[in-house]
């Protein structure tokens, strides 16, 4: 009786397993494009179940994906591949200004016993039969403009992105890359928040093909899940603050931290953002003094909370720690968010501290940038379509 007992559970066990290997892993977030440059990029995706993850890559040549061997491309942590839900592959040895196919894959591990075995289930890769695979177009600071879009505080609204940056608006033809800027969730309470109310909607209308670039807002480092933040917007810096280069101008992304002192009690004895800031600000200094910096025709900084002397603390910090600095590195513009209205304040505000205008972005609408050597012209349109602002700033 015994016996049959542990057959009976041998055979279901069998079953379950032949069953768990037929399903390969399913895609439940992305893929999106994250830390683009003139050579690379990340590919960021989630499956449904722990998997053994890779990227195919192919030009744009007019063969099809499944012509010959495409080159594949491997998430390593010291030499080791991750087995997990989250794959991050970054793509490397790429040409600017260049597009690329790509595909993602991933296998399903059934049974993972460390060196005695691990047993996967059935691989499976974006459709690249009956679908066209991922396009996506390398940077180039050899061109000469650069197109871009700007979207923040939306705060957990998802209708807003698909409003705003719908594929009718975003795409590789109009756009060479998004920045959302902070405040896009209100609390970062959960991974399923950020996918839910940011991540999914964008990667439907754009985020697989369009290049994103994240500046982590105040609202982004609160919640339970807040200190996550890094792995679903990983950097070339390795930092949430960074920079990159795309037709004549140089971008820097600040990361502002919070808005209120360390010590406030709706921060729960949690942050230390005014040493964060001061080792930002010490970063910020070497990269002002690069050569690849100053030889750019044009300077961008994107930061979330505007400086500001005598508003809050968050403000106050980043007029007294980052404006000094960019003061002297001939920054055109800032971009800034967080004040949900549009402002301009013009290059020698007293409370701005700043040579140079800044920008703030209202919430639940959309700033179209462009940029020569010359100018940077940009657009402001709410989710209706209906014009905000609209202003030219002549580089000197
Ligand atoms: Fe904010």
């Amino acid at each position: 009786m015994k016996r049959v007992f542990f057959i009976t559970i041998a055979i279901f066990a069998s079953l379950v397993a032949t069953a768990e290997q037929r399903n390969a892993p399913k895609i439940v977030a992305g893929p999106y494009i994250q830390a683009c440059s003139q050579s690379e990029f990340t590919v960021v995706w989630q499956t449904d179940s722990d998997a053994l993850s890779w990227v195919e890559i192919a030009p744009d040549d007019g063969t099809h994906f499944y012509n010959c061997e495409r080159k594949q491309f491997f998430q390593t942590i010291y030499g080791r591949r991750p087995i997990g839900k989250w794959h991050t592959v970054r793509i490397t040895d790429l040409e600017p200004g260049t597009v690329y196919r790509y595909r993602v894959l991933h296998k399903g591990v059934v049974l993972n016993e460390g060196n005695r075995r691990v047993r996967y289930s059935e691989g499976k890769g974006s459709n690249v039969y009956k679908k066209e695979p991922y396009f996506v177009r390398t940077l180039d600071s050899d061109s000469d403009v650069t197109r871009f879009a700007v979207g923040n505080d939306y705060h957990d609204s998802p209708q807003t992105i698909n409003a705003l940056f719908s594929k009718e608006v975003i795409s590789p033809a109009t756009h060479d890359f998004v920045v959302f800027n902070g405040d896009m969730v209100s609390s970062f309470e959960s991974e399923e928040r950020l996918v839910t109310n940011v991540l999914a909607p964008s990667v439907a209308n754009f985020a697989s093909e369009v290049p994103l670039f994240f500046s982590r807002g105040n609202h982004e480092t609160r919640g339970a899940w807040a200190i996550n933040y890094y792995n679903y917007f990983p950097t070339t810096s390795a930092m949430p603050y960074y920079t990159f280069a795309d037709g004549p101008a140089h971008f820097i992304v600040l990361d502002c931290g919070e808005d209120k002192p360390d010590n406030d009690i709706e921060y729960h004895d949690l942050v230390r953002y005014d040493d964060y800031r001061q080792q930002q600000a010490q970063w910020l200094k070497s990269v002002v003094e690069s050569e690849q910096f100053k030889a750019a025709p044009v300077k961008i900084v994107i930061i979330h909370i505007p400086p500001k002397s005598n508003g809050w603390h968050g403000e106050a910090e980043v007029a007294r720690l980052f404006a000094p600095i960019l003061n002297s590195a001939g920054i055109d513009a800032m971009i800034c968010a967080h004040i949900h209205k549009y402002r301009f304040t013009e290059a020698g505000d007293s409370a701005s501290c700043c040579n140079f205008p800044v920008i703030c972005n209202p919430n639940r609408s959309r700033m179209d940038v462009e940029v020569t050597k010359d100018k940077i012209c940009y657009k402001i349109v709410d989710a209706e379509g209906k014009e905000i602002a609209t202003n030219e700033i002549i580089i000197k």
